[in-house]
């Protein structure tokens, strides 16, 4: 390992009412990645703000390539060799991938004895840089109609037409497919050998112990402890992270399972979905794996009347269902929890309570036109305790909160709207290990009480060891399914990635 490029001494950063980071200490070397763990609301994301010049410390030091720094915004930070890149992205949407890697600092070149912009220079230089990410990318593409992994990839370009030596990722990989991934890891692992370093949080241990050398772990806003990857252990890093051994990682419960109480027949959807049928019982969970793009949102999204594209028969309680918008859908007890929380979840501008409360405002009045605000707060409050979000109050802003705090609100939303039936699309992306395992416990224990939970996942571990059914989807259609006392990852990736052909010869 190289020098030490970046070192911050008790950094300390409060917001109103709320202590993010109290004391903070972290060093990284040039040639590392170095890990950042911690539950949600820990303070990782805060950090590293703290450290762009995103937000400011109230205490602390800073110090950077041997030099003292607090840079006020993250243009300087970008200036010094600091850079970072967000879950979501930063990019400008409408502007080309050109025009954003070099915005705020574009080459120019004299004319004369004016200077004007050095287009040619832009492109050779941005060429260079793709030719050594290994990306293929047209420069004039306007951002917008790129994927989330090309965006990131535009991203990481972006620092690297800045020199940067230190490049921070937060949970990039949230929303890339497997293979996605693994081209990121090549990529990180090239900056890696240049001597960059890397700062990289994630709450997927897999990826930590196979992309990062040390590791370190914040606990509440304080710091907890630094260690070599090589001489730690999944259950150590835990323990540090929620000061505490953990139990079970999948806490199923016992279940009675009863009757069918769902059923698709026929679904289809021309180009999308083929031909679906399946069923589910009361008190179920029932799993749907699948690569990205196999189908499985789109599936579910269309069943809850979101699109209102597609044909088939549905059948809930025996009585066949005509839904034509959510509405419909919440009306006869199905609820769905959007994989992205944005879209159909939240909003952010809006309290937790307000959150919870607004799909179901009828049960919140009190006497005609007013809305019982005391009830409001209590069912927040109460949600906050048992989901354990993070946060000083029911009235507290969702925007405010941390990534996985604010899924936590998502699926809070929709538990307090007391289903028949349950759809969670990757309920727990971004959260943390513990607050899985508690979501996972409430889940399964609402089964107990006779909810019927269908559940999409990209983390086999956790369909395996939730699910009592798991349906494998492929370029949508159903593929596969395997029972809980006879699956294993093996199988349904064998499922997943089997092409259609071989699967018709065979
Ligand atoms: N702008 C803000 N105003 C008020 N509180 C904030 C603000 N930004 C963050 N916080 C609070 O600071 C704490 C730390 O949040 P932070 O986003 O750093 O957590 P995190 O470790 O990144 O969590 P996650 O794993 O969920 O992303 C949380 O309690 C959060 O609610
Ligand atoms: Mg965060």
């Amino acid at each position: 390992m190289g020098q030490t490029i970046l070192e911050l001494h008790d950094i300390v950063k409060t917001f109103p009412g709320v202590l993010a980071l109290n004391g903070i200490n972290f060093n990284l070397q040039g040639g590392e990645i170095h890990a950042i763990c911690g539950e949600n609301g820990a303070g990782k994301s805060t950090l590293m703000k703290v450290v762009c010049g995103v937000h400011e410390a109230d205490s602390g030091t800073m110090v950077v390539n041997g030099k003292q720094e607090n840079f006020s915004n993250p243009m300087e930070a970008y200036e010094k060799g600091v850079s970072i890149i967000f879950q979501e992205t930063s990019l400008f949407e409408e502007m080309t991938v050109l025009d954003n890697l070099f915005l705020g600092h574009e080459k120019t070149k004299k004319a004369g004895i004016i200077k004007v912009l050095d287009y040619g220079g832009m492109r050779k230089e941005a060429e260079k840089i793709f030719q050594r990410l290994n990306t293929k990318i047209n420069l004039d593409a306007q951002i917008k109609t790129l994927g989330m992994a090309q965006k990131q990839m535009v991203e990481i370009a972006k620092a690297l037409t800045f020199d940067a030596n230190i490049i921070i990722f937060d949970e990039p990989t949230a929303s890339l497919t497997q293979r996605e991934v693994t081209a990121l890891f090549k990529i990180i692992n090239d900056l890696k050998a240049s001597g960059l370093g890397i700062v990289y949080i994630s709450h997927r241990m897999e990826e930590i112990f196979e992309l990062c050398d040390r590791v370190t772990v914040v606990r509440d806003g304080q710091y907890i402890s630094t260690k070599n990857i090589a001489e730690t252990n999944k259950d150590e890093l835990v323990a540090d992270m929620v000061g505490r051994k953990m139990g079970s990682y999948y806490p199923k419960s016992e279940t009675a399972i009863g009757e069918e109480i769902f059923r698709v027949e026929g679904y289809y959807d021309e180009g999308f979905l083929e031909n679906i049928s399946f069923n589910v019982k009361k008190g179920e969970i029932l799993g749907f794996a699948g690569l990205a793009g196999a189908g499985r949102t789109e599936l579910m999204e269309s069943i809850c009347g979101f699109t209102g594209r597609a044909a088939g028969t549905v059948w809930l309680e025996g009585k066949r269902l005509h839904i034509k918008n959510y509405k419909d859908a919440m009306a006869n007890g199905i609820v769905y929890v959007s994989e992205d929380r944005g879209k159909y979840g939240l909003i952010v501008d809006m309290s937790i309570q307000q959150n919870i409360s607004l799909p179901q405002l009828e049960n919140f009045k009190k006497g005609p036109g007013f809305l019982d605000v005391k009830k409001e707060s209590d069912k927040g409050a109460e949600y906050i305790k048992e989901v354990g979000i993070k946060a000083p109050a029911p009235d507290f802003l969702v925007a405010n909160l941390s990534g996985g705090n604010q899924q936590k609100v998502s699926v809070s939303k929709a538990l307090a709207m007391n289903p028949k039936l349950l759809i969670l699309d990757e309920p727990t992306r971004g959260v943390d290990v513990n607050a899985k395992a508690e979501i996972h416990k409430i889940i399964s224990e609402l089964t107990q009480k006779g909810l019927t939970i269908i559940m999409i996942s990209s983390e086999l571990p956790e369909l395996i060891g939730m699910c009592d059914r798991i349906y494998v989807m492929k370029d949508g259609y159903i593929a596969g399914s395997f029972d809980r006392e006879n699956v294993t990852q093996e199988k349904i990736l064998t499922v997943a990635l089997e092409s259609k052909k071989e699967k018709q010869e065979g």
